[in-house]
């Protein structure tokens, strides 16, 4: 594991957007995880900025989303794959039709989900996942309590997961209870992951995934065990890590 601390969200944007781009330098047909939330927000600017300038290359690139929200209709602008659309797709000229996100708004959300496993598989599996982390160490909508080897499925949004993303929403009974989540199983396929995390209000979740125990109880702690892991931190989310005590851990303070 190297975890980068940089001094802000732009900066912290700025060299996750290029390590994506020198991770996928090379890779044929490239497979991108892609995140919703606020955190990857500078990620995709950089990368469509890097996009323009013709560094980073999109046209054999594939997405596939993290997760969906289940029950919200196709036209509404927080349904994941509008969102990815509107974030990530469109600015970076990557066409619609290879974006996946799993299919929340059908009849069926838990045959969608095994389907989306399926087509992840038909892929050839994902190249780099990139992961924000919720207040609780969610990541995905992989709740506490989440098995590790999880496959992509339906699965139930805590309180305070539906508390956290009210604010994306008119009302908070306006937030589904559901989601289709990629599994821990599904992430910790992808061959290299990059989480990134800004905010005072990350640096509790982020200090027990990286150094605590590894346990259902904070699910982004499986990521300890990923061979693959980057982490970007603004100083504020890095500011709980004990960094006397990291170990094997690599941390690169990048300021400048
Ligand atoms: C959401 C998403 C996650 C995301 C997390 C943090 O619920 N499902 O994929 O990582 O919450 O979001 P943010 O970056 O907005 O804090």
């Amino acid at each position: 594991m190297i975890i980068h601390i940089l001094p802000d969200a732009d900066r912290l944007g700025a060299l996750a957007a290029r390590h994506i781009e020198v991770a996928l330098l090379g890779v044929a047909d490239p497979v991108l995880g892609v995140a919703t939330g606020s955190s990857p927000e500078p990620v995709y600017e950089a990368l469509t900025a890097r996009a323009t300038a013709g560094t980073f290359r999109v046209e054999r690139l594939r997405a596939f989303a993290l997760d969906e929200y289940v029950g919200l209709p196709e036209d509404h602008p927080e349904r994941y794959r509008n969102v990815l659309l509107r974030a990530f797709a469109d600015p970076l000229g990557v066409p619609a039709d290879r974006v996946a996100v799993p299919g929340g708004a059908g009849a069926d959300p838990s045959a969608a989900a095994a389907e989306y496993e399926r087509a992840i598989q038909r892929a050839g599996g994902i190249d780099l996942q990139l992961l924000g982390i919720g207040r609780n160490g969610h990541i995905g909508f992989n709740e506490p309590g989440s098995d590790f080897r999880s496959a992509t499925r339906v699965v139930e949004l805590a309180p305070s997961t539906r508390a956290a993303n009210a604010r994306f929403f008119a009302d908070i009974d306006e937030v589904p209870r559901h989601s289709i989540s990629q599994g821990l199983g599904t992430i910790m396929r992808a061959r290299a992951a990059v989480l990134i995390a800004s905010g005072a209000e990350k640096a509790a979740a982020v200090a027990e995934a990286l150094t605590g125990p590894v346990s259902t109880e904070l699910p982004a702690s499986v990521l300890q065990r990923h061979p693959r892991l980057s982490v970007y931190l603004d100083g504020d989310a890095a500011g709980l890590l004990d960094l006397s005590f990291l170990g094997s851990i690599s941390v690169v303070h990048d300021w400048r």
